[in-house]
């Protein structure tokens, strides 16, 4: 018998895959409907104190390699989100809560009334690259991380994971901030900053014009990050960016991953992805003669 189990922090999962923060998990109907596809924990869209609007459409660019999204952070605000959250918090997998903000002060409110709620645990968005004032924009200065993660793991219990940018040279440095600031984890990586220009229209194609990139053209990226975290902490990684197959759940395995979410290929592939993924690592590990999956968590680090 395979085990699939996974732990990250005192948070243990059936199976490693996990619902990207911001393809449905926005309301209670579509938490609950995820939450029976397989998946072994579900992150929630990232919620912010306030309702936001997010920018006019067109807000995503569909390419042959993944998308360009500049959605905005649109969003209820904590207040209506909460409903979703307690009509959504007994679906049977974890709920992770992703929540942004401008500062720490506003990340530590939001993070308690996400762990009042009942989250299994945050993820703090250090890494959205299309908001001005949030993500990225703070997530790249490892001083700002370090006094975010320090101030909210000061004050609540449930694990906290930090989602990290692949937009900038400075990815150990913000990394080793939340790992000394007491963080539980990081994720890695978030979109990576893009645009598409419409040649008939010669503009750009997005309302906002930079947008994010996700889906397989990102799969290499992410892979870098997650193999060159893992050499420099000692607190687990999540890895993603273009996961669709089992086999680029096993690189992201390989390259050190410890759980893996998957974002874009639920749009094009659609719920099934879950089970698909976790159907072809128990074959793969089978056959590998392996009989847990944390068994090649970072074997590509092995050289000789
Ligand atoms: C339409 C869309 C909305 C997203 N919204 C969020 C978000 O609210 N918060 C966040 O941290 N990441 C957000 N992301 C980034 C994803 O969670 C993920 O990091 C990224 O898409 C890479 O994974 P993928 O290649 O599997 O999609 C969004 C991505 C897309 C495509």
């Amino acid at each position: 018998m395979i085990s699939l189990q996974t732990k990250l922090s005192n948070l243990v999962l059936s199976n490693p895959t996990i619902l990207a923060s911001g393809i449905l998990g926005e309301t209670a109907g579509c938490i609950n409907a995820v939450a029976k596809s397989g998946v072994g924990a579900i992150v929630t869209k990232s919620i912010g104190s306030v309702p936001k609007e997010g920018y006019p459409n067109p807000t995503v660019v569909e390419l042959e390699f993944g998308y360009i999204n500049a959605m905005g952070l649109p969003n209820p605000g904590i207040d209506e989100f909460e409903k979703e959250i307690i009509d959504s918090i007994s679906c049977g997998v974890p709920i992770i809560g992703s929540i942004f903000a401008s500062d720490e002060t506003e990340f530590t409110y939001l993070g308690k009334r996400m762990e009042k709620i009942g989250v299994a645990a945050l993820e703090l968005n250090l890494s959205c690259p299309h908001a001005k004032g949030y993500g990225m924009e703070i997530g790249i200065d490892p001083e700002i991380v370090r006094k975010i993660v320090s101030k909210i793991k000061d004050e609540i219990r449930i694990p906290v994971f930090a989602k990290l940018t692949p937009n900038t040279h400075r990815l150990i440095d913000v990394a080793k901030a939340v790992e000394e600031a007491g963080g539980d984890g990081v994720v890695a990586i978030n979109t990576v900053k893009a645009m598409s220009i419409s040649i008939d229209l010669k503009r750009p194609v997005l309302a906002n014009r930079y947008g994010g990139l996700s889906g397989p053209a990102i799969r290499p990226i992410g892979i870098r990050c997650v193999y060159e975290l893992y050499e420099a902490l000692n607190i687990p990684i999540i890895g993603v960016g273009g996961i669709v197959t089992w086999k680029d759940a096993v690189e992201y395995l390989m390259a050190g991953a410890t759980a893996l979410q998957i974002g874009s290929a639920v749009q094009k592939k659609g719920l099934r992805v879950f089970k698909d993924i976790n159907n072809g690592l128990r074959k793969f590990l089978e056959r590998e003669g392996y009989s847990a999956v944390n068994e090649i968590v970072g074997v590509a680090h092995e050289l000789p």
